[in-house]
């Protein structure tokens, strides 16, 4: 292929002679003002530039002669677009100018007059200029021509060039990031050992970056159920599973220690939770879209990413639907994808008891005092908790919130209801703060207001004006 490109690569000797020997080395940015063309490349473009120079040579000494002439040492002579070269006297040295000189304008400290010698030699300067810059024009115009005629052959070489540069730069990444080459072939496996994401791996975390397995197929591991608490690291991993495969297809060497890639036909994802509020969609309807097009387009040969699915609705509407599209991705031999399922339901690590190619693994974290400690490896078997209440601690929600959403989890979970369906969590002893309230909000709530106020702000709306002032409110509010 590299040999195939150098022989694509044509040097363009003869554009480059011509743009060398016709354009100066350092051009201007508008075309109409001249000072493109280099000297010694056109006679008559040469012969108008040493009229229009000895011209102006002409005028500048014109200056120190009429001064001598006329004994006035504040005679200057001077150019403006509406008059051309003129002379100028001030007021207190009227009475010394010469009867040659003809008066073109009065001003209140100075007069303004011109010579024929002046004007003669103006005419010279001028005209030269205009057909200067007219002429200088044309020969760009009779270069550009030139060398559009050889539009393809540079078209083709830029297009070598430019694929050289993709291979180029991918090597350079695979070779600083330790990639390896993937082996690819036919089937609808996929395999990846010590997998890495090639962007969050790059990112200078508090952590080091774990590596995680995967093997997928369309016999065993057809579905994978993903669990595991907020902040685990599912979507990181579905996503660096996704990129390895894209990246291998378009001929990358992956992050990873080793992976096997069975060519797929299409990736399908869907992720993210807010990306097209803008549109005037709402979150759940763009997540049903994009479900909805998975579910009529995917198909054996795909691989399909679908980040907490339902998400976007009730509890029991969301474990429905995400149920129904795994059954789905399971059942329905047309579109039986390999798919990477995350979700917060646990239900869901339930359909591995009925459906055989499902196979449940989670992110395991470790439970210590109380806390959770993320250790980012993928491992068989459905999460146990979903830890949201911790994962919430770690972000600062207050203490006494913290406690309040443990007593009502606890009762949820006891599955204890009024006699009129009413969870019991209702009943019990209210969320006043155990703490006064001033000091809540100074030493818990802070953060959090100001972080909730951040969130609301969508930046790509402010005037620099708004800007201002909202940084002034924040820093009010710290
Ligand atoms: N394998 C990993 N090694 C190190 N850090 C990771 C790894 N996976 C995720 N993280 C960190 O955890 C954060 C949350 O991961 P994310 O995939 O968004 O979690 P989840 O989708 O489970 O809520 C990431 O932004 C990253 O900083
Ligand atoms: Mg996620």
């Amino acid at each position: 292929m590299l040999e195939e490109l150098q022989s694509a690569i044509d040097p363009l000797d003869d554009v480059l002679a011509i743009v060398e020997q016709a354009i100066v080395d350092d051009p201007p940015f508008v075309l109409r003002d001249g000072g493109l063309i280099r000297d010694g490349f056109d006679a008559q473009l040469d012969e108008l530039r040493s009229i229009s120079r000895q011209g102006k040579g002409w005028i500048a000494r014109l200056e120190s002669e009429e001064r001598e002439r006329t004994g006035i040492s504040s005679l200057k002579v001077r150019f403006n677009k509406v008059f051309g070269y003129y002379i100028e006297v001030t007021r207190s040295h009227l009475a010394r100018v010469p009867e040659d000189y003809q008066r073109k304008q009065t001003l209140a400290n100075s007069e303004r007059y011109i010579t024929p010698a002046l004007k003669e030699y103006e005419e010279k300067v001028l005209g030269a200029e205009d057909k200067l810059v007219q002429l200088e024009y044309d020969l760009f115009q009779q270069v550009r021509q030139q060398v559009a005629r050889q539009g393809r052959r540079i078209q083709q070489t830029a297009d070598s060039l430019a694929t050289l540069d993709v291979l180029l730069s991918l090597a350079d990444l695979a070779h600083d990031r330790n990639y390896v080459c993937p082996q690819i072939d036919e089937s609808t496996e996929l395999t990846i050992v010590e997998g890495r994401h090639p962007v969050i791996e790059t990112m200078s975390l508090a952590e080091r970056f774990v590596p995680n397995d995967l093997i997928m197929d369309t016999e065993e591991n057809q579905l994978l159920i993903i669990t595991g608490p907020n902040m685990a690291g599912k979507s990181t991993f579905m996503r660096q599973v996704a990129l390895i495969t894209l990246m291998a297809q378009m001929g990358s060497l992956v992050p990873a220690k080793e992976a096997t890639v069975g060519v797929v036909d299409r990736i399908f994802t869907r992720v993210g939770a807010s990306d097209n509020l803008a549109r005037g969609q709402s979150t759940f309807m763009v997540e049903m879209t994009e479900a909805a097009n998975i579910l009529n387009n995917a198909t054996p040969r795909s691989l399909v990413v679908l980040d907490e699915i339902g998400r976007g609705t009730s509890t029991f509407d969301g474990v429905s639907i995400a149920w129904a599209v795994a059954e789905y991705l399971h059942d329905n031999p047309v579109v039986a994808a390999k798919t990477l399922f995350a979700t917060h339901y646990h239900e869901l690590t339930d359909l591995a008891l009925t459906r055989k190619r499902v196979k449940n693994f989670n992110i395991a974290v470790k439970e210590w005092n109380d806390q959770i400690i993320f250790l980012r490896k993928i491992v068989k078997g459905g999460a146990s908790h979903s830890y949201g209440i911790q994962v919430a601690r770690l972000a600062g929600l207050p203490a006494a919130v913290i406690d309040r959403a443990r007593e009502v989890l606890k009762n949820l979970e006891s599955g204890e209801y009024e006699t009129e369906g009413a969870p019991r969590l209702a009943k019990s002893k209210g969320a006043l703060p155990a703490q006064p309230a001033d000091q809540l909000s100074l030493f818990s709530q802070g953060p959090d207001v100001l972080r909730q106020r951040l969130d609301e702000i969508d930046v790509s709306v402010l005037t620099p004006l708004e800007a201002l002032n909202l940084l002034d409110q924040l820093k009010k509010m710290v």
